[in-house]
């Protein structure tokens, strides 16, 4: 596989250039032909690079791209999932090169370059990796198990479509594992696999005061001010010791034993790195847990956006009629979105005082999911790893969601791989993206040793 990288560097990299310049963000409908583009531009790779066959399989959104190789029923089959759908890329004017003009610069955490782009790390890179690694272990004659691909367009906007598109096609999606390589290593010299994702659960509010902005001197002080009511209720939501107030929030979390946290604070962490990159001057969160465990173990609430009144340029005197925000909520273990949607929506509706109406919306969310340790699916990707990288895997919890996990879980019967090859500090969802020219050569070489370690296993 090293010669068959080392060969086609170049090439690699100018390909995964193509696909980054095509702006395939989910959530604007102005994208929507780049959706559709994006899905026919790695449909074609999946064909180049060897595969029995490659769809695009329309959605009531935008579609999904499958794609097999079955080389013999009796070997073990690997359903690769991922997504070529990227966040939006506002605010553009942070970004330092055009967002969908890749280009490699070197950084502190990658000396051997970085591709910075949208959907460099998330999930365009990490995707391209497999196809690449497919491509080398077709034309080396060493692909040791069958292998299904299945790329999307939803994951950043909640994978609506991709939860009826699994639950129709049963059948077409058996296998024995799922792949994916859409989450982080610790660093480039500390390779870890990811045992769990948290849940989400993803809500808006309004509150609602007068019937119109009104003249904050004339009636100013007389009327609640839906501004000041939403920030004291958002604020009512934690305790002194970052509890989250919510009645019945934490009645189903998972408290892990003494043993298992001692064995995730195994992983390296330095706190004052964290804290210099991210130019903070302290942590903060939950009373009675590390940093690491606050990001990973347990659950959260925060506000994602909040708006109200005046924001423009200069001062208006106004007491505005409505304020908003849009709060979400990362679960852990046995925690359900629906319920703790249905647990929020009771008690932000209960806090709130009699002089205003608050109405609350669900957007999407989806269940907490942990990989079991002692499976072969887990073994074979911590094997995979030590080989390629020479060292011990540190096994991790990962803070962020991919809500389609768990209903893999629940509707095709799959346990799911975490195999990601980022970093945590490149820069998803941010400007300045970037996925390190290390990782994304590392990860093509890690790959076809899964299948390796997997198919030797499942004898
Ligand atoms: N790839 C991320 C999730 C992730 C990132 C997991 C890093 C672990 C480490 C995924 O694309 C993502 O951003 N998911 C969203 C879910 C959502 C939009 C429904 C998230 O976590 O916010
Ligand atoms: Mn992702
Ligand atoms: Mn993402």
């Amino acid at each position: 596989m090293k010669s068959f990288i080392e060969k086609n560097k170049q090439r690699f990299l100018d390909e995964l250039f193509d696909f980054l310049r095509i702006p395939s963000v989910s959530a604007d409908p102005k994208f929507d032909g780049d959706m559709q583009a994006a899905a026919a531009w790695i449909q074609n790779k999946l064909l180049d690079a060897g595969m029995d066959l490659a769809e695009i399989c329309p959605t009531e959104g935008h579609p999904i791209v499958f794609s097999e190789k079955i080389i013999d029923k009796n070997l073990p089959t690997i359903l690769v999932y991922g997504h070529y759908d990227v966040q939006p890329a506002d605010p553009y004017e942070l970004w330092d090169s055009p967002p969908f003009e890749p280009v490699i610069k070197k950084s502190k955490v990658h000396p051997d370059g970085a591709i910075f782009a949208r959907g460099a790390c998330d999930d365009k890179g990490q995707i391209y990796m497999h196809v690449k690694a497919i491509e080398g272990m077709l034309e080396n004659n060493s692909l040791t198990c069958n292998v299904k691909v299945m790329f999307e367009g939803e994951e950043e906007v909640g994978s609506e479509n991709l939860e009826t598109f699994i639950k129709a096609n049963k059948e077409k999606l058996a296998a024995d594992i799922i792949l994916i390589s859409d989450t982080s290593i610790i660093a480039n010299d500390i390779p870890s696999v990811e045992t769990g994702l948290r849940g989400l659960s993803y809500m808006e509010v309004e509150v609602t005061g007068p019937n119109r902005d009104l003249h904050s001197g004339v009636y100013g002080g007389a009327v609640a001010n839906p501004a000041n009511v939403l920030a004291k209720m958002i604020a009512s939501l934690h305790d002194e010791d970052g509890k989250i107030m919510v009645e019945g929030f934490y009645d189903k979390v998972v408290e892990l034993t003494v043993e298992e946290r001692d064995a995730l604070e195994k992983a390296p962490f330095d706190e004052e790195e964290y804290k210099s990159d991210l130019n903070i001057d302290d942590v903060a969160g939950e009373k009675g847990y590390t940093t690491r465990e606050r990001a990973a173990i347990r659950p959260t609430l925060d506000v994602n956006g909040i708006w109200s009144g005046y924001t423009g340029e200069g001062s208006k005197t106004v007491l505005p009629s409505k304020a908003n925000a849009k709060i979400s909520m990362r679960l852990v273990p046995d925690q359900d979105w629906i319920e703790i949607s249905e647990l929020f929506d009771k008690h932000f509706k209960a806090i709130a005082p009699s002089t205003v109406k608050v109405t609350v919306s669900r957007h999407h969310g989806g269940q907490p999911y942990v990989t079991p340790t002692d499976s072969i699916g887990y073994q074979a990707a911590f094997n995979a790893m030590q080989e390629a990288f020479g060292k011990t895997p540190v096994p991790t919890r990962g803070g962020g969601s991919i809500p389609i996990v768990a209903l893999f879980e629940e509707v095709l019967g799959l346990k799911s791989i975490l195999f990601g090859f980022g970093l945590d500090s490149d820069a998803l969802h941010s400007p300045n993206e970037n996925y390190g020219v290390f990782n994304f050569f590392k990860g093509i070489e890690t790959i076809p040793l899964f299948y390796k370690h997997f198919a030797e296993l499942s004898k």
